[in-house]
């Protein structure tokens, strides 16, 4: 599978950060025969994603969007407008999305339906808390996720995303071994439910230019989801370049 590295910016970078990221970026395409690599800035940094990387294999994407094509939905962003920009790909379910603003499984479960029926690749994030963890409840959590977040949707066009919680920002990556054992986990109960679908499986948390060789190194790991170490051009180059030095 080829690998996938997804830098997700969150509410970081400004419009001179970004362009000077893309031209660099744009230096380095070459680089697309081997991996796949996309970018998932602020909404409104989008229409300069489409000017700079418009003709090129460069995925870049939305971090979030409503199910609804339009309506009175003050401050969502609907698929046809991530289409409008050219995006292909939408992170959806992401932690911060789930804890801070609440999102459900079953809005995460709409969202992917329709990011999927507009042509739009879904990135799911699934991942346990420190405490769900702690309480052996990892793989009891990211069953339901898996279950209620893949109602009725197709594993056609789908990248899932594992991100355990206590590791996002917070420096404290999973050990690639443990990384690894719910990659299988997930990809054993994809393999159940959706018969023949051959989805990439992302590790997401404190993903780094000295920790991913060893996270790739990994089986099931196809990829990373990568927040803060994508927010420079160059520790995001040292990460997927990561077999430069193998
Ligand atoms: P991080 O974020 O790499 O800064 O831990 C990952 C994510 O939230 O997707």
């Amino acid at each position: 599978m080829k690998p996938f590295f997804a830098g997700n910016w969150k509410m970081y970078q400004d419009i001179q950060t970004s362009s000077f990221f893309l031209e660099a970026l744009l230096r380095r395409q070459e680089k697309l025969q081997t991996v796949d690599i996309g970018l998932f800035p602020p909404y409104p940094f989008l229409g300069l994603f489409q000017q700079k990387l418009k003709g090129t294999s460069f995925l870049y994407g939305a971090q979030n969007m409503h199910w609804e094509e339009k309506g009175a939905f003050t401050g969502e962003v609907s698929p046809l407008h991530l289409k409008e920009f050219g995006a292909t790909h939408v992170i959806l379910g992401h932690s911060e999305r789930r804890q801070i603003f609440k999102e459900t499984d079953e809005e995460i479960n709409r969202k992917i339906f329709s990011a999927q029926q507009h042509g739009i690749c879904p990135i799911f994030c699934v991942g346990e808390t420190l405490q769900e963890r702690e309480s052996q409840q990892t793989k009891t959590v990211i069953e339901r996720q898996l279950r209620l977040g893949l109602k009725n949707v197709s594993a056609e066009m789908l990248e899932i995303a594992y991100e355990p919680v206590w590791a996002i920002g917070t420096g404290k990556v999973a050990t690639p071994e443990q990384a690894n054992e719910i990659h299988v986990f997930i990809k054993s109960w994809m393999a159940d439910h959706f018969p023949k679908s051959q989805v990439r499986v992302l590790y997401g948390g404190s993903v780094k230019p000295d920790n991913i060789a060893g996270l790739m190194a990994q089986k099931e790991i196809n990829g990373a989801l990568i927040g803060g170490a994508s927010l420079t051009f160059d520790s995001f180059e040292k990460i997927f370049d990561y077999s430069a030095k193998a």
